[in-house]
């Protein structure tokens, strides 16, 4: 990543990143703001979209993922602000579509994603795009999984509390990105991966799509990795 924001700054150009929320990338935004803080890695040139967040939380919200990533990312870099996209937590129920029309033509105008970042739930989705996300799917609302609502719980405090609607990239969006890292980190990700990697293409599992990507890499601990044969 810091060798395409490089090579891409050095011709003049924009590198435009994808980011994922939870825990699974925190090591990598420590090592992006290393980077930043002691090798002198610019963020001046590059713009980024998030790939989903909740519905109904405000941006100061402390589990919104406005917040997250400027809490473990954004802050600590010389990322321009105007640069910063993620869809609204607050967009009026009846504005939603507009909204997403709108993120989906500003990655567009941006020059579309270069390189995408990924986690994977225990659904198996990218972004939020739950079992049932079609391949071709668009940024859109979507109804939160109750495995990723339950999984959400502690953070907020209780199940009651975890929102049951999200707006999320979707699984078209992603793939359209032209270099993918998928990272996953533990044996809780171990059978979600398996079936991902090694499983049928399918809409109940939405990281197998990536099966299909002509650039997508996982990045996986021993732990991750212990169920593929
Ligand atoms: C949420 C996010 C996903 C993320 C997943 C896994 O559902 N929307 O983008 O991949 O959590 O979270 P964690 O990395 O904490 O396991």
């Amino acid at each position: 990543m810091a060798a395409l924001i490089r090579d891409r700054t050095t011709a003049g150009r924009t590198t435009v990143l994808g980011l994922a929320t939870g825990g699974t990338p925190i090591p990598l935004y420590q090592e992006l703001i290393r980077l930043h803080r002691e090798e002198g890695l610019s963020f001046a040139n590059v713009v980024t979209f998030n790939l989903d967040e909740y519905l109904g939380l405000p941006k100061d919200h402390p589990e919104s993922y406005w917040s997250f990533m400027h809490h473990n990312l954004f802050n600590h870099l010389d990322l321009p602000p105007q640069n910063i996209h993620l869809p609204e937590g607050m967009v009026a129920e009846s504005e939603i579509p507009a909204h997403c029309a709108a993120y989906e033509a500003a990655i567009r105008n941006a020059g579309g994603i270069d390189f995408q970042i990924l986690g994977i739930g225990r659904t198996g989705h990218i972004g939020f795009n739950e079992p049932g996300s079609p391949k071709e799917s668009r940024t859109r609302r979507i109804h939160l999984d109750p495995v990723t609502r339950q999984d959400a719980a502690p953070a907020f405090g209780g199940l009651e509390n975890v929102p049951t609607h999200a707006i999320t990239m979707g699984c078209g969006t992603i793939l359209e990105a032209r270099k993918i890292a998928l990272m996953a980190w533990g044996s809780k990700k171990a059978d979600i991966v398996r079936e991902a990697i090694s499983g049928p293409i399918t809409d109940q599992v939405s990281a197998s799509f990536l099966q299909e990507h002509p650039d997508a890499t996982f990045y996986l601990d021993k732990e991750a990795a212990s169920a593929l044969g």
